[in-house]
Formats: structure tokens, C-alpha cells, sequence
């Protein structure tokens, strides 16, 4: 019952999409090479919340990432931002890149990865 199934076939390649998951927005980025491209070229140690992109997702062009700016909680605006593709929170000014991990601003964290699994090619259920 925690858990939605979501159907991704209509992602378009570039496009981010927000669904609900346990009342949280949930964001499903269907990324572009370019994207996968540019989170995957910055070194880790200039990160202030070092990850590697390949361990935020499980397959290189999707990202699922938490909606919700981990300064004090609003939820950031999807393809904005000075990464092309990546997320922009209005409250106060943080910059998420296209792996949704913190690169200016206040918040301390990269956006959060929840509990998800592929079903099938098009199918992903979150939870
Ligand atoms: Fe996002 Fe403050 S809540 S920058």
C-alpha cells in the first residue's frame, strides 16, 4: 500500500516529471546524454555532498530523486536552474544538477534518493 507504481513510457527524453509518493513529490527525470554526460564529469571531492552519479541511479537515464529541498523543506522547480536539466529552489536559492545532488546554496544535501525498482522496461514503482 506505500508503494506506487508508475508508468515512465511517456517520459520524454529531457522531461521531468513529478508524481506523489506517501504525500512527498517524487521527481522522474528521463535524462539526456548530455545530461547523464555533464553529472558524470564533475569530480566528486568539489561536491559538498560528495556522490558519484552512478550511485544515485540505477539505470543512467533515469533519475528518482525526492521533490523536496533539503534546506527547509520546499519543494524546488524541475528544469531550471543554471544546470540544464537539473532543479532550482526558489525559497532561498539552492542548485540541484541533473544527478539532483546540491551544488550551490544553502542546502546541506543532495536531493534523496527513495526505495525504488524497475518492473519493467516501462514500469518503475516507487516504495
Ligand atoms: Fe530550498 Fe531553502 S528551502 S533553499
Amino acid at each position: 500500500a506505500a508503494s506506487t507504481e508508475i508508468d515512465i513510457s511517456n517520459i520524454a527524453e529531457g522531461q521531468i516529471v513529478t508524481v506523489k509518493w506517501r504525500g512527498k513529490p517524487v521527481f522522474i527525470s528521463h535524462r539526456t546524454a548530455a545530461e547523464i554526460e555533464a553529472a558524470r564529469a564533475v569530480p566528486v571531492s568539489e561536491l559538498p555532498d560528495p556522490a558519484t552519479d552512478q550511485s544515485r541511479v540505477q539505470k543512467p537515464e533515469w533519475l528518482i530523486v525526492i521533490g523536496i529541498c533539503t534546506h527547509l523543506g520546499c519543494v524546488p522547480l524541475t528544469n531550471d536552474g543554471p544546470f540544464q536539466g537539473g532543479y532550482f529552489c526558489p525559497c532561498h536559492g539552492s542548485v540541484y544538477d541533473t544527478s539532483g545532488r546540491i551544488r550551490q546554496g544553502p542546502a546541506p544535501y543532495n536531493l534523496a534518493v527513495p526505495p525504488y525498482a524497475f518492473t519493467s522496461d516501462t514500469k518503475v514503482t516507487i516504495g
